[in-house]
């Protein structure tokens, strides 16, 4: 492996869930933003929008969707957007139709710009001494995420950010080894779940700060628990909502 000052910082990222009740600079927003802007983007669409959620009812309401206390506490909340609003409108406004914005193709387009401009902004917050925890959890309820925020039609969150000066020194996650999830010319269907036996016990040497310092389950039991099986509530509305946005109508 090389290692230099950019390698180095992806390869130690860990999530940040804890924060100096500090705000951002105006300075360090625009680097992230600037980080998001230049993010590669499909077809150069551009499909995607920040929302930095300051007001506090608005924190709230994201912090009781997500049902974790560190979203929209301390630190700066920022929700992505897979946005086709923006583009839709320059179409409206130059008197053509929709075109292919209602298409499962053009959402999942904006899907993309949108998770890669997330992950270009926590690189950009580590690299600047920051900490960042990557908010799933903000679609616990998409409907009332996309009320809560007043989103348009065409606009969908993506997922969350909690960005901010750090305020825990988490151990490094260990990852599958690299023969795992990265193949050459044919994926591999031999995979015995035993192979997985040592990075089983990596697994359980990490310590999570979120649940009162405890070790975690191996890697294997994680996956044959409740994250897979758990009832998923309302984020199974998640079809529904799309096609409320006037998203992905042609998906069967
Ligand atoms: C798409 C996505 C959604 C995530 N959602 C949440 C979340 O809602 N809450 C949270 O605390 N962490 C969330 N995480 C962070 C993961 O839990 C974390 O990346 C993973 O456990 C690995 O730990 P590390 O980032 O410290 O290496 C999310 C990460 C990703 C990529």
């Amino acid at each position: 492996m090389i290692h230099n000052q950019t390698t180095d910082l992806i390869a130690n990222h860990r999530s940040i869930r804890a924060f100096k009740p500090q705000a951002l600079t105006e300075d360090q927003l625009t680097t992230l933003y600037t980080a998001a802007s230049h993010t590669s983007s499909s077809m150069f669409m551009q499909q995607f929008s920040i929302l930095h959620v300051t007001d506090e009812q608005k924190r709230a309401a994201v912090r009781e969707i997500a049902n974790q206390p560190y979203v929209g506490k301390d630190g700066d909340l920022l929700i992505f957007i897979a946005d086709l609003h923006r583009n839709q409108q320059i179409r409206q406004q130059l008197g053509l139709d929709d075109g292919r914005l209602h298409t499962t193709d053009i959402f999942f387009q904006a899907v993309e710009d949108t998770v890669l401009a997330v992950q270009n902004v926590v690189t950009a917050a580590e690299s600047l001494g920051l900490g960042a925890v990557v908010l799933g959890s903000v679609n616990n309820d998409p409907a009332a995420l996309v009320k809560a925020l007043g989103l348009p039609k065409l606009t969908f969150p993506v997922l969350g950010l909690q960005v901010g000066i750090p305020d825990q020194e988490p151990q490094l996650k260990p990852r599958l080894p690299l023969n795992f999830v990265a193949f050459e010319n044919d994926y591999p269907t031999d995979f015995k779940v035993s192979d997985l036996k040592d990075y089983d016990q990596v697994v359980q040497t990490y310590y999570d700060l979120r649940d009162a310092n405890r070790r975690i389950d191996s890697f294997t039991k994680q996956i044959s628990g409740k994250k897979l099986t758990a009832d998923p509530a309302k984020r199974d509305g998640l079809a529904q909502l799309l096609r409320d946005q006037g998203l992905a109508l042609d998906w069967q």
